[in-house]
């Protein structure tokens, strides 16, 4: 199946703009990173067009401290990286910004609209939006049907009660747009197959094109390249690049340190719930807080795959908590055993 997957190769970035003068503002035009350019590499630092501000956010769990987050601001237009060890608090983050979990304490604005308290279906039609892994129960959908559900902002459970969609557009506005999107994904082909029959690759295309489908100023990322066959890593972060290229602000959550300075314009470290470290991919390696929390807890599991690229052994085990955690225990402990090839404990 490997030779199905999308052969994409990302170009050189269009950058031709020169970095800005510094004592002048940033043109609108400029490249993030060059925006970025002056920016202090510190923690909670003011960006000179932030998108998303997060303000005093925090999240516990019984005694534990998920999130607590003094302030931080993301760029727009830019690839922020988004790095720390294990349970470092990244995902619940990302739960919180996107309305998937509600905060004890904060607020966050997009654009100057405050979005704590507001559902996660209004947060995506109001731009801001987060990928979903492709669970049992939409592996049983066809790539199509898993488009349509993105137009609305909802997860699969929600799927037969969510009916309106970000433009307000028909059903047939919505599935051009889905086609267009399967297309920019090299996934058009697949349209009718069940989601659960696409390579590991392609179903993190797929979870990006669905993401997509509610026309978003942000993205958000949660390990896009998770389980995914090492030689697809570049195609993937191609597509990466161009959701920038578009003009998206991209956040993304990525454990391998190559892959972060290769495509971020700007990285955020957490670790026990705070960000210690923020600045460009450069100033990383010689932050000693970010070695700390790197080499202190994080250790890299071998990544394991089969011919067709489905995640195998230690692999599939970490696919299949990642997809426990996406659905909730319960949802998928109700899920009888899928006609294909995942294996779950
Ligand atoms: N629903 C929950 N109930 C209890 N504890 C939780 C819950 N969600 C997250 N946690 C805890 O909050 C902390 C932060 O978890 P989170 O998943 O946000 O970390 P992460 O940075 O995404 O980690 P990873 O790199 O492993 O994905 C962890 O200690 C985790 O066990
Ligand atoms: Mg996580």
């Amino acid at each position: 199946m490997a030779a199905d997957e999308p052969d994409h190769r990302p170009g050189e970035d269009p950058l031709t703009e020169p970095p800005p003068v510094a004592d002048e503002p940033a043109p609108r035009d400029a490249t993030p990173g060059g925006r970025l350019a002056g920016v202090a590499p510190e923690v909670g630092v003011a960006k000179p067009d932030p998108v998303l501000v997060v303000d005093g956010v925090t999240r516990t769990f019984g005694g534990l401290t998920a999130v607590d987050v003094a302030h931080l601001e993301f760029q727009r237009g830019a690839i922020t990286g988004l790095i720390g060890p294990n349970g470092a608090g990244k995902t619940t983050l990302f739960n919180l910004l996107t309305g998937f979990d509600r905060a004890d304490t904060g607020n966050w604005t997009f654009d100057g609209t405050a979005l704590n308290r507001m559902a996660s279906h209004r947060v995506a039609r109001l731009g801001v939006v987060r990928t979903f892994q492709l669970t049992k129960a939409l592996a049983k959908l066809s790539v199509l049907d898993n488009m349509r559900l993105g137009a609305t902002g909802q997860r699969g459970e929600s799927f037969f009660g969510a009916l309106f969609t970000p433009w307000g557009r028909q059903e047939k506005q919505v599935t051009e747009r889905a086609r267009e999107l399967l297309a920019r994904f090299k996934l058009d082909a697949k349209a009718d197959d069940l989601a659960g029959s696409l390579s590991g690759g392609q179903r993190k295309l797929l979870e990006m094109a669905r993401a997509l489908m509610m026309d978003p100023t942000v993205v958000m990322l949660d390990e896009p390249m998770a389980g995914v066959n090492p030689a697809l890593t570049q195609s993937l972060l191609g597509h990466v690049r161009s959701l920038r290229d578009d003009g998206m602000t991209v956040v993304f959550v990525e454990h391998d340190m190559d892959v972060i300075r290769d495509v971020s314009d700007w990285v955020v470290v957490m670790a026990q719930g705070s960000v210690i470290a923020e600045g460009p991919p450069e100033a990383l390696s010689s932050n000693r807080a970010v070695v700390d929390a790197y080499l202190g807890a994080h250790h890299d599991r071998a990544l394991e795959f089969d011919d067709e690229g489905n995640p195998v052994g230690e692999t599939a085990e970490l696919v299949a908590e990642m997809e426990a955690a996406e659905m909730g225990t319960q949802a998928a402990a109700a899920e009888p055993p899928a006609a294909g090839k995942e294996p779950r404990s």
